[in-house]
């Protein structure tokens, strides 16, 4: 199965996959991750990334359609949750290209505007594996202030204001009409994201049986 995940920023895409992908045995490909780790390594991705991704804006389509060509190449047949992509209708049309004869379903988690920039605000990450902490939800870290995994807790430079304010602009203008692509497709199921996140994702499992 290839499970999309949609949602506004803040809408707990990162904070559902970790559940979802125990529960139905996928991977996790969160382009937001990936690109955030291209940019601590300051690879080539990363330089050219990090100007968009602080100012809230997207990533170029073909160079996010390059990364998910490559990875379903290096990973044939494996079902995969995808979090953060497709976030044009390019490159939704871009993956049916890469589809293979895939089981594919789409998820959208629906949070008002509010409600997310609440989260967001509050939300803590790990830099090193992108784990999310939430002191407010009692999601904290270690007790030495680390991550888990030993990692340092930072909060995402988009995660300011300003930037928010931007990357909800975007949400509405471009990733909004690919939910109308997937309606349209009769592939969509939108769940409620708002109550707590053992909620949402009783409603997500219900959404996929
Ligand atoms: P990305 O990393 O994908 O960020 P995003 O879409 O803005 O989404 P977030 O990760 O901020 O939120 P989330 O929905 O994962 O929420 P979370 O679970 O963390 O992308 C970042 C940037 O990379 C983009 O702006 C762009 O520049 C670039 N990029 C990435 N993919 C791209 C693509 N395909 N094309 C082009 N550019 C791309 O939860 C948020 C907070 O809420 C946390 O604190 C959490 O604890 C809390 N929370 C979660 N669930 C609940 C709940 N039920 N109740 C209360 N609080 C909750
Ligand atoms: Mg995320």
């Amino acid at each position: 199965m290839i499970l999309i995940l949609l949602g506004a920023p803040g809408a707990g895409k990162g904070t559902q996959a970790e559940m979802v992908i125990k529960e139905f045995d996928l991977r996790h490909l969160s382009t937001g991750d990936l690109l955030r780790t291209a940019v601590s390594n300051g690879t080539n991705l990363g330089k050219l990334a990090k100007g968009f991704m602080d100012s809230g804006k997207l990533v170029p389509d073909d160079v996010i359609i390059g990364i998910i060509s490559d990875y379903m190449k290096e990973h044939p047949g494996e079902g995969v949750l995808f979090d953060g992509f497709p976030r044009t209708v390019a490159q939704a049309v871009g993956l049916e290209e890469l589809l293979q004869g895939d089981e594919l379903k789409v998820v959208s988690l629906v949070v008002e505007d509010e409600q997310v920039i609440k989260r967001l605000s509050a939300r803590r990450s790990c830099r090193k594996c992108g784990k999310i902490y939430n002191p407010a939800l009692g999601i904290n870290p270690a007790e030495d202030g680390k991550c888990f995994c030993g990692g340092e807790i930072y909060q995402r430079d988009d995660d300011k204001a300003k930037t928010i304010a931007n990357r909800l602009n975007v949400y509405h203008s471009q990733t909004e009409p690919v939910i109308e692509f997937y309606r349209g497709k009769k592939l969509l199921v939108e769940v409620n994201g708002t109550g707590s996140p053992n909620e949402v994702f009783d409603r997500v499992k219900n959404a996929l049986s």
